[in-house]
């Protein structure tokens, strides 16, 4: 009698479990040609990439930590909340520039652009760009991954 409960309880997980698999393929967008062949490159260099996308993942953070899915696509860039679940708040990153820079020439975590997406200046897979420079193209920032 006990036994066939159990039996009938496993039935009924691994059905809950195929039902959850199959809608979470549902809801997904299946990537392209173009998007698997991207992730593959990216995948390939990874290890040895210069950019932020390589120095976080050899310091064990994941694709999923940063981009919120394990494969990610075109429409899968990093939302600021993902960095900032990490990077606790933009007023702490504003707080570690440095101060006599920011007194010159502001502060590229609290400017009068407001609040930009990370993305704008720290790229995953390519040279970061201070996005300021390009008009104030005299000040002294530099960005790490160039
Ligand atoms: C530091 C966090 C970080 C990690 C870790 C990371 N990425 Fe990214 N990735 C980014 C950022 C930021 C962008 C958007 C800017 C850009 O194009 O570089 C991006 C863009 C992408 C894009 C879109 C490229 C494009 O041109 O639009 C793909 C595909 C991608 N990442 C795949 C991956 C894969 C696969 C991994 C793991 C092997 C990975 N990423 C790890 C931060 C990260
Ligand atoms: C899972 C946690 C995690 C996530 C998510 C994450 N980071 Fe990081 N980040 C780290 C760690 C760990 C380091 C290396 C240790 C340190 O310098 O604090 C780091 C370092 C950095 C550095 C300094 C790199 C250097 O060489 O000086 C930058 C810039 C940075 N992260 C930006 C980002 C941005 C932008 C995103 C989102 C696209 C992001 N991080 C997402 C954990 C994370
Ligand atoms: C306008 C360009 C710009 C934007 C947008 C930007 N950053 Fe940065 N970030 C920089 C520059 C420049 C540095 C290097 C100066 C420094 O290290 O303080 C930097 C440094 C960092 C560092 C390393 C700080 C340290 O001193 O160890 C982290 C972490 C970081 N950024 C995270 C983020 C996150 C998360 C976001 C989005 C919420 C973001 N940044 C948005 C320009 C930007
Ligand atoms: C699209 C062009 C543009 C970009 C990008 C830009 N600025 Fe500005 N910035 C201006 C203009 C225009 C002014 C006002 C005129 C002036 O004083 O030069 C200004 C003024 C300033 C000032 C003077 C004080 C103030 O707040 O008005 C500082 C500091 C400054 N910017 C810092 C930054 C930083 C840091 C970034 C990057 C996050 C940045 N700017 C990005 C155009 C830009």
């Amino acid at each position: 009698m006990k036994k066939r409960l159990v039996k009938r309880l496993i039935i009924l997980c691994l059905l809950a479990m195929t039902w959850a698999a199959a809608g979470w393929a549902g809801d997904a967008k299946p990537l392209s040609r173009e998007e698997l062949d991207m992730i593959r490159e990216i995948s390939r260099e990874i290890d040895s990439s210069p950019y932020l996308g390589g120095l976080h993942y050899q310091n064990g953070v994941s694709c999923q930590d940063c981009h919120g899915v394990p494969q990610p696509g075109w429409d899968d860039p990093p939302e600021a909340e993902q960095c900032l679940s990490c990077h606790e708040s933009r007023e702490a990153l504003a707080k570690l520039f440095d101060k006599e820079l920011a007194r010159k020439w502001g502060n590229p975590h609290e400017s009068h652009l407001g609040d930009l997406d990370c993305a704008v200046c720290h790229k995953g897979h390519l040279a970061s760009t201070v996005y300021c420079l390009g008009c104030h193209t005299n000040a002294p920032f530099s960005i790490p991954g160039q």
